[in-house]
């Protein structure tokens, strides 16, 4: 790499973090192709989770007209809630790395007709979005999944207009609550190799990064919640 003065060694360590993941990300890549190409169990998994996901959007706290970004969209599922809560003047920026994810999302929003809604191709830990253009960010069942979560929550948190909320329904390795943590040991290895799940802990992550955290709602015995990060009104860049 060409020596560039202004390169800091934070951003080395960037770099060197990017260049470590890339096989994990090459695989998470491939493994949600394959889940895209498995629409009906895809679908199925995820009316499972409708709760929470009503939740998630809920907590975005949509009144119409707000511009959201959704990082690792899938093919859309959520969509619907997204276009119902920012109304026909309101804009969803949808990003995903793989491909066919996003062409399951086109194709959903072509059959729905919800023109502000755009989706767009590409590696959430790689993006750089422009500064302050958002009003609320979602996560749904993404971050959890991506090597990098911290570099995308810095780019979400950015991206973010000050107060502006950044709500991540997410799935933990673990139970935490219950006879279930006894399926710990087979819950965890399933959920590395079906969805390519991380170790790092996102609510830590999202501390790291937002000045306001609170988890607003657990499921399925703690393996599942909601949380919303809320960038402060009069929020300096703390990265
Ligand atoms: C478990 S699916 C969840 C999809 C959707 N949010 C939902 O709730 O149904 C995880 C999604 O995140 C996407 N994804 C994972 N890592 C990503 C990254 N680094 N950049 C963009 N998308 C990513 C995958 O392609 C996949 O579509």
């Amino acid at each position: 790499m060409d020596y560039d003065p202004s390169r800091t060694a934070s951003d080395e360590a960037k770099e060197k973090t990017r260049e470590q993941n890339t096989p994990l990300a090459e695989r998470g890549q491939r493994l949600y192709d394959r889940w895209a190409e498995n629409q009906l169990l895809y679908d199925l998994i995820a009316r499972a989770s409708a709760s929470p996901r009503k939740q998630a959007c809920d907590q975005l706290d949509l009144s119409g007209g707000e511009r959201v970004l959704e990082i690792g969209c899938g093919p859309g599922v959520n969509f619907e809630m997204l276009a119902e809560g920012i109304s026909s003047n309101g804009a969803v920026v949808g990003i995903d790395y793989s491909t066919r994810m996003v062409q399951r999302a086109i194709a959903r929003r072509r059959e729905h007709g919800w023109e502000n809604i755009e989706v767009v191709r590409g590696d959430a830990s790689r993006a750089s979005f422009e500064p302050e253009t958002f009003d609320a960010a979602l996560a749904s069942l993404v971050l959890s999944v991506i090597p990098a979560a911290r570099e995308v929550i810095q780019a979400v948190h950015d991206a973010l207009s000050p107060g502006g909320r950044f709500v991540v329904f997410d799935a933990r390795a673990r139970y935490r609550e219950g006879s279930m943590r006894l399926l710990n040991p087979l819950r965890t290895r399933f959920v590395r190799r079906t969805f390519n799940h991380q170790e790092h802990g996102v609510v830590d992550e999202l501390r790291a990064v937002f000045e306001r955290v609170a988890v607003v709602e657990t499921f399925r015995a703690g393996s599942e919640y909601v949380a919303v990060a809320v960038k402060q009104p009069d929020s300096a860049d703390n990265s």
